[in-house]
Parts: structure tokens; sequence; C-alpha cells
């Protein structure tokens, strides 16, 4: 049966923690200079991007190619011709339809998880979400790796996001309070994390134990944190929220005055790309406590072990 990643809670702790540690056998043998073996040999992979991407476009076209396989990049203006809008060069079910004559697997990034939705749907073939207004299941999974690369473990652990509640910040939550991590949130009032959303965490972390603290004070939300965690205050899309944003996420930026409430060997962590100056300083991203590279890196593991859990 074809099983889609529409967003994180698609997957269980089990399908989670399995993902995971394949990545890191990825990573191992990738340090140890070796190749891997071609899973993937002949098979294509279709990528639709109606966004810009570096990390994700680049992770999942690496990790087709280094398992022996192929990845085709659509450009909304190749298939949809049109970005923010559905009305595109042919539907959205006949481009699914098309893709899955001739690839093994559909990824996307679109604008609406509605996109994301209808192409699943639609194919016979698996979809993953390479990330939509609501999620990015492909960044928390990448998120948990390096949480585990770090501490070797998800027992007895904080994570604590500042910032907009996000297609990243959203997933991220979900993800913690599957695996049984702690997760606070501070958002400002005006942008509160939905309903919808906290109740999802909860049902979670009543299976996993896990805490889930929501709060519109950053300085509550990093007390005592192990990771924190902050995205750009502006996704891609709501370019025209600027002015209004940046004004109400002021007082969230992450820079060393707030880490000093956080434990003195805090993670920070950021998906990146990140805008210096604005939602994180120059002084955090390049410190001490910055693992964003680490992090970043994490990416190309996730790919291949997501491309083993569906062709290994
Ligand atoms: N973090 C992330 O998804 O990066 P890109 O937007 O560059 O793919
Ligand atoms: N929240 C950001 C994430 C980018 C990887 C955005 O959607 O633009």
């Amino acid at each position: 049966m074809k099983k889609n990643l529409t967003k994180i809670s698609d997957l269980d702790k089990q399908e989670i923690s399995k993902i995971i540690k394949q990545a890191f056998l990825y990573k191992k043998e990738k340090d140890q200079g070796k190749e891997h073996a071609d899973i993937l040999k002949k098979k294509t992979i279709a990528m639709i991007f109606e966004k810009a991407s570096l990390r994700t476009k680049v992770a999942m076209e690496t990790a087709a190619y280094q398992l022996g396989g192929h990845a085709v990049y659509l450009t909304s203006s190749q298939i949809l011709a049109s970005g923010n809008n559905q009305q595109g060069r042919e539907s959205i079910p006949d481009i699914a339809h098309n893709l899955e004559r001739f690839c093994e697997l559909i990824t996307a990034r679109v604008y609406h998880h509605e996109t994301i939705k209808i192409l699943s749907e639609s194919s016979n073939k698996p979809v993953i979400n390479l990330l939509c207004d609501q999620h990015h299941p492909t960044q928390t999974l990448a998120d948990l790796m390096v949480i585990y690369w770090h501490k070797q473990s998800f027992e007895n652990l904080k994570v604590c996001f500042i910032g907009d509640a996000n297609n990243v910040s959203q997933d991220l939550m979900q993800g913690c309070s599957i695996m049984g991590i702690d997760f606070s949130i501070a958002t400002p009032e005006s942008y509160p994390v939905p309903n919808n959303v906290i109740t999802e965490a909860l049902n979670h972390a009543s299976k996993s134990g896990a805490k889930v603290e929501v709060t519109t004070s950053p300085e509550i939300a990093i007390k005592n944190a192990d990771f924190v965690y902050t995205d750009t205050f502006i996704s891609m899309g709501e370019e025209d929220q600027y002015q209004a944003k940046i004004k109400e996420f002021a007082d969230y930026q992450i820079n060393s005055e707030i880490l000093k409430h956080a434990k003195n060997d805090v993670k920070f962590m950021h998906c990146l790309p990140a805008h210096r100056g604005e939602e994180v300083t120059d002084e955090v991203m390049d410190s001490k406590h910055s693992i964003i590279f680490d992090q970043a890196e994490c990416r190309l593991h996730i790919m291949k072990s997501l491309l083993h859990y569906y062709f290994g």
C-alpha cells in the first residue's frame, strides 16, 4: 500500500525512530567515504517546486543520485505556470496522473496544503511534502536527527521554539510530542498557535509522556531548554505581511540575552535560511551554541533514509 508523507504525524514513533536510525547508518557510510547500495537503481523521483529552496532541493536530488536514482526538478513555471494560484497549465490531478506513469515517487513544495492533499489523493505513487503553508515533515525528521546526534537520546529533553507558529514549528511541535520530547513554544499574542495544532500535540503527548507548553513569553518558553529553535518571521508567500510581522515579533529575537535563560550548554537550531539581525543575531548564529550546519547536513541523511523507507 502506498504511504504518503504529507505531515510529520503521518508517521508514528516507531516509524520515526526507524527512519532516524537508518539515517545515521547513511551518515556513517558517508563519513567513512563508502558508496551506498543502489537501492534507487533506474528509479526516478519527481520534485515539484512552487517556491524557492536550497537545502531541500539539493538534499533530495543528491540523495536520489547517491542511491543510484534520478530526480527531475519541476518548477511551477514549467508545469503550473502560476505561483500562488492553481489556475495553472493543467490540473493538479492531471499532473499526478502523468507523473505516476513516469516516476516512482512524487515530492512537492507548494503554497497550499490542499495541493499536497490533491496530489496524494490523485496519485497511485507515494507523495512526500517538501514544505507547504502548514507542514515541513522532512525538516522535522532532520531536526529530530540532529537532536539525537547531540544528545544520543530523546529522553529528558526540552526543545523550545521562539517565533512564528508556522510550517516548521507546527510540525516540530508534533514531532517532539510524538517522540516524548518536552516542547515549549512562544509566539506573540496576535500570532497564536492554532487550537487544532495544540490539541493534536496534546494527544501525542498523552501517549509519549511529553510536556507541551504554549506561551507568549520567550523567557518562560526557554527556561531550562536543551535546544532553542527559531525560523523566519515571514515565511515564503507572506512577503506582503513584512512590516506588520517584523514589528509584532521584535521581542522574539534569539540573542545572547535570551540564551541566558536556557541551560548553559543550550544548542541553537534554525531550519535556514536565516535572516540575520531579524529572528536571530550573528552572535548566536556563529556561537558555540549553534548546530545549524549539522542540522542542515541531516537533511541529506534523512532524504536518503526516506528513500530507503520507500525502496530499501
Ligand atoms: N530548511 C529548508 O527547507 O531550506 P530550503 O528552503 O532552502 O529548502
Ligand atoms: N517557514 C519558512 C521555512 C523555510 C524553510 C517558510 O515557509 O518560508
